[in-house]
């Protein structure tokens, strides 16, 4: 796994509160995170809940024992520093190279090979004051990269310059840092992924569905957000949910999702789908119950005293067809997922060609209902391109990896056609 590694240094401002929620979205994608803080800083936001959201424990101490060569080892370790929010006192104190704290001393160790970001956070005054505005462009000089500050309400009544930018607007830089940085050389896709099962109310209590759990497709959805992908996860109701950062829609039935997906395709740009939601192939019409047939989904309970009772279900169109019609971008890539269940090879492989001739697909993962173990775990992919070279995977991670290295080459490829 491709974790990125962020030594998230905090200082004493009032704005230290915002740095716990951008250290939760970075956790959520897929970051691992240390916390050094300074004392003033532990004033403002406390070592419970830092510790409680990286999973690890906040460093202050530069004499602690067992740690006295993190001012030197938490630099090599990380892939990147942010100083989120950083004061007047610590931006000038880093700018004179003044080292006495583990915040300082880690700045002064630092290779200047690898990001390094200064987010200020202050009271007007104390941002245009001359010696803070020195010491910035001093740092801008040796390689930091400063962030702007925002403009309006400051915690001291006044308003102006000095205010921390929003988390979500550092969190972009910090993607981006990293991306300048060659740590992430990859396009950063915007990919829509389709999971869990679609369900078709019959009364109050019951429903018919199928056997998606959302597992695989909450898998493949932490892997392109943890690579820096943008990611709309769409979800039967009550199936597994990614830990990311990305947008959520949920649905319930066909039809809702059938909706959900041409509204959410029609009005925004996607590089792909990756289509893994259990579509159900009928949707419930009526119920008929000692002769007497009731037009579903009854909103109360059905008597179930009757001997027999026969289902009426209507067959529903095929999502995956529409959804290339569905999209504003043209250029939609389309990845379907094909469940068989059988031991026979032509099978599986006439099941795939026509996923392929029906809906456009540019690639289609075949899998098998007898790969799935005893917790509903789906094992051994076989992706498929247009052009039937076959891959096998045994792992979703794996499979999620080729799907992206796929998507990105079938994206570079239409790039250069078009120069
Ligand atoms: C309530 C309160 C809020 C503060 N907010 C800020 C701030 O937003 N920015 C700043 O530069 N200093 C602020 N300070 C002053 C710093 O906490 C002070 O300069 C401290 O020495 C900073 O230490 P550090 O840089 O080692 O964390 C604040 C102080 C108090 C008491």
């Amino acid at each position: 796994m491709s974790y990125y590694k962020i030594l998230f240094k905090i200082t004493g401002s009032i704005a230290a509160y915002k740095s716990a929620y951008l250290i939760s979205k970075l956790v959520q994608n897929g970051f691992e995170v240390k916390v050094v803080a300074t004392d003033y800083a532990l004033k403002f936001v406390g070592k419970a809940t830092l510790e409680g959201l990286t999973g690890n424990k906040v460093f202050t101490d530069s004499f602690e024992e067992g740690e006295m060569m993190s001012h030197i080892n938490l630099n090599k370790w990380a892939d990147l520093t942010i100083v989120c929010p950083a004061t007047a006192n610590t931006i000038n104190k880093l700018a004179a190279g003044i080292s006495d704290n583990l915040l300082t001393s880690l700045f002064l160790a630092h290779d200047r090979s690898k990001p390094y970001l200064i987010a200020p956070a202050m009271n007007t005054l104390m941002f245009d004051h001359p010696a803070t505005q020195a010491s910035l462009s001093k740092l801008k000089k040796w390689g930091v990269q400063i962030l702007p500050t925002a403009e309006g309400y400051l915690a001291c009544g006044d308003t102006g310059t000095g205010k921390l930018l929003e988390p979500d607007v550092i969190f972009e830089y910090i993607l981006s840092a990293l991306k300048k940085n060659g740590t992430t050389e990859k396009r950063r896709l915007k990919i829509m992924i389709t999971s869990g099962g679609t369900k078709e109310n019959i009364d109050g209590v019951r429903y018919l569905s199928n056997l998606s759990t959302g597992k695989t497709g909450a898998a493949i959805a932490e892997y392109f957000s943890r690579n820096f992908h943008e990611v709309t996860f769409v979800h039967a109701d009550n199936s597994v949910i990614p830990k990311i950062a990305g947008k959520f829609i949920s649905y319930f039935s066909f039809g809702d999702l059938n909706k959900q997906l041409k509204s959410l395709l029609s009005n925004e740009d996607y590089d792909a789908v990756i289509h893994l939601a259990a579509v159900g192939d009928y949707s419930v019409e009526s119920i008929e119950v000692n002769g007497k047939r009731n037009k579903l989904p009854l909103e109360y309970k059905l008597d179930s005293t009757g001997d027999e009772a026969i289902l009426h279900l209507k067959r529903n169109d095929k999502i995956i067809k529409h959804l290339k019609e569905y999209s504003k971008d043209k250029n939609l890539l389309l990845v379907g997922f094909k469940l068989t269940n059988t031991q026979n090879e032509n099978e599986r492989i006439t099941a795939v060609k026509k996923l392929f001739r029906e809906a456009d697909c540019d690639a289609v993962v075949l899998n098998d209902k007898s790969d799935r173990d005893e917790k509903d775990q789906q094992k051994n992919f076989i992706l498929l391109s247009q052009a039937q070279k076959s891959d096998a995977c045994q792992t979703v991670e794996e499979l999620a990896h080729k799907i992206e290295t796929i998507l990105l080459n079938m994206i570079k490829l239409k790039v250069e056609s078009c120069k």
